[in-house]
């Protein structure tokens, strides 16, 4: 799979949009999200496909982004340069513009006093329209090891630091603009203001980006290709891509509901009564949770149950699946991110950290083709079209709950003796954050099931039992996170009622790392 399908041309999302090029910058999809944040549609594609992307997109401008390269190199990214001869704006950052200059008659050479990183002052020369209100002196973040030594032909200087005479540059007349530093990160004070003006103003793109417009082109793509389909429900992006297929083919939809018994308390229940009564939609539970806690018996490596429970989930599904008989289509709740992140887009520059199993885990003979409407959104998008969906707030705004479920935060072997344990831990975790709204500032909140056993005193007698860790982070995207405190007496209640009411736990713990270098998730 790629990280741009060329399999759902119909879902492009509107035109005169962005096409951004990602040379393997570490900050792509943040320059996606700012695009997307000024209502305007972006997608990233890689550079061996950006002309293929180009023509079915038809963006109404280029954003080429930075890349850990030098452009001189043998192996360096490259990229078509019909791509300047699309008579549309192009915007060059850091990489992004060392190719620009290489591709128009400048120059690139190492930066003479080694690599540049960090923040630098901007002398704005010629504020007209690209920096149009950016402040003088305002701070900029660089991070690069060449730089544009010489300008080709119709260029001109903007603005320079003291490192930097080429900090951003122009050549007007075909509207091809690049600049040295980072716009897209937030310690670039007028960074966001430059994007604005090179998106909105040089390059005028269409501002309809917003969760109507999204519902509405989403709906009109999946009526295009579906006839019936099946669908998986369950977690709150499932649920949003089954609600918007349903709005799109109504009944002609099946959705099935795979209980793999590692599932929170009351989540069945939960999509039960929103699917099946409140939406009354083709719902069916199917109850399988004896098969995978068969298949998991035994088996402590992370990744192996990961693949077990990814296969596991497809093997019930093509069974349930097989009885629609028209089902041709699966309709999966797939983001954007899951795509970007689980696949080496670069040749293996993004390495795979775990696998989702809900990306790429499919096998080829599913006879089922994937519908995947979310599959270009970001997680604050998937949440504003299913509000627009008139979804409730209780499932949209609820923390992400993983597809292997507490399988990854149950340590070692999965046995109902430690999910029972964990569920009711991970229960007690959700009740005093929710009762209190302290989920708000929250990414996710949930227990960790340690097989550790330490020693401790329950009713004058002694106990040898395992460790609960709660986890509690911040963050925008999952992409990196922080480890989150709660008022001492919150903690102190979780503790209690953890230490009190579940058997099986001697102690509570509090995990401080942040992601990275610890992920979110235990496994
Ligand atoms: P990590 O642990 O990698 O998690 O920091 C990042 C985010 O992804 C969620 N997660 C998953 N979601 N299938 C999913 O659908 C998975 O296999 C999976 N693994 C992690 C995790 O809960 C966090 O929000």
């Amino acid at each position: 799979m790629n990280s741009d399908s060329s399999r759902a041309p119909k879902d492009e999302g509107p035109s005169g949009g962005v096409l951004i090029v990602d040379f393997g910058a570490q900050y792509c999809q943040l320059i996606a999200r700012r695009v997307r944040e000024l209502g305007v549609y972006s997608r990233i594609t890689v550079p061996e496909r950006a002309m293929f992307t180009f023509e079915h997109m038809r963006p109404a401008a280029v954003i080429l982004s930075g890349g850990p390269r030098s452009v001189y190199a043998h192996d360096a990214p490259d990229l078509d340069a019909a791509i300047l001869e699309q008579g549309v704006p192009v915007l060059g950052i850091c990489y992004g513009l060392q190719w620009l200059a290489q591709h128009t008659g400048g120059e690139v050479t190492p930066a003479q006093a080694g690599a540049e990183y960090g923040r630098t002052e901007l002398e704005v020369l010629d504020d007209a329209d690209f920096l149009a209100g950016a402040r003088q002196n305002g701070i900029v973040w660089m991070s690069h090891g060449d730089k544009v030594s010489k300008l080709g032909p119709g260029f001109e200087v903007l603005a320079k630091s003291e490192p930097c005479p080429f900090a951003v540059v122009a050549d007007r007349s075909r509207k091809f603009f690049g600049l040295q530093f980072h716009p897209e990160v937030a310690h670039t004070v007028d960074g966001a203001r430059m994007l604005e003006n090179f998106v909105l103003h040089v390059a005028q793109c269409s501002t309809d980006w917003n969760p109507g417009s999204i519902v509405d082109n989403k709906i009109a793509a999946v009526q295009e290709l579906v006839g019936d389909a099946a669908g998986q429900t369950g977690g709150g992006d499932s649920s949003v891509a089954a609600v918007l297929i349903h709005r799109a083919i109504g009944e002609r939809l099946h959705c099935v509901f795979v209980d793999n018994g590692l599932l929170r308390h009351g989540e069945r229940e939960g999509v039960e009564s929103l699917f099946r009564d409140h939406y009354h939609m083709d719902l069916e539970v199917v109850d399988a949770s004896e098969r995978f806690l068969g298949e998991l018996e035994g088996v402590s490596d992370p990744e192996q149950k990961r693949k077990i429970i990814g296969r596991v989930f497809v093997e019930v599904f093509r069974e349930r699946a097989a009885s629609k008989r028209n089902a041709g289509f699966l309709g999966q709740g797939t983001l954007y991110p899951d795509v970007i992140e689980s696949v080496a887009a670069h040749g293996g520059a993004t390495s795979t950290i775990k696998s989702h199993h809900n990306v790429g885990g499919l096998p080829e003979d599913l006879d089922l083709e994937l519908v995947e409407p979310l599959r270009d959104l970001f997680k604050d998008e998937v949440r504003a079209i299913g509000r627009e969906l008139g979804l409730p707030s209780s499932l949209v705004d609820r923390q992400p709950f993983p597809g292997p479920g507490l399988a990854v935060r149950c340590l070692g072997d999965i046995t109902r003796e430690k999910l029972e344990p964990l569920r009711a831990a991970d229960r007690i975790v959700r009740e005093e954050i929710e009762s209190r709204d302290l989920h708000e500032n929250l990414w996710q909140y949930f227990a960790v099931y340690v097989p550790q056993k330490s020693v401790g005193v329950k009713g004058d007698a002694r106990v040898y039992e395992d460790v609960c860790i709660l986890r509690l982070v911040s963050s925008l995207d999952a992409m990196t996170a922080d480890w989150e405190l709660l008022p001492a007496e919150v903690l102190s209640r979780i503790s209690n009622r953890i230490l009190n009411e579940v058997a099986g736990f001697s102690r509570v713990c509090l995990d401080i790392s942040s992601k990275p270098p610890a992920t979110i998730e235990w496994e």
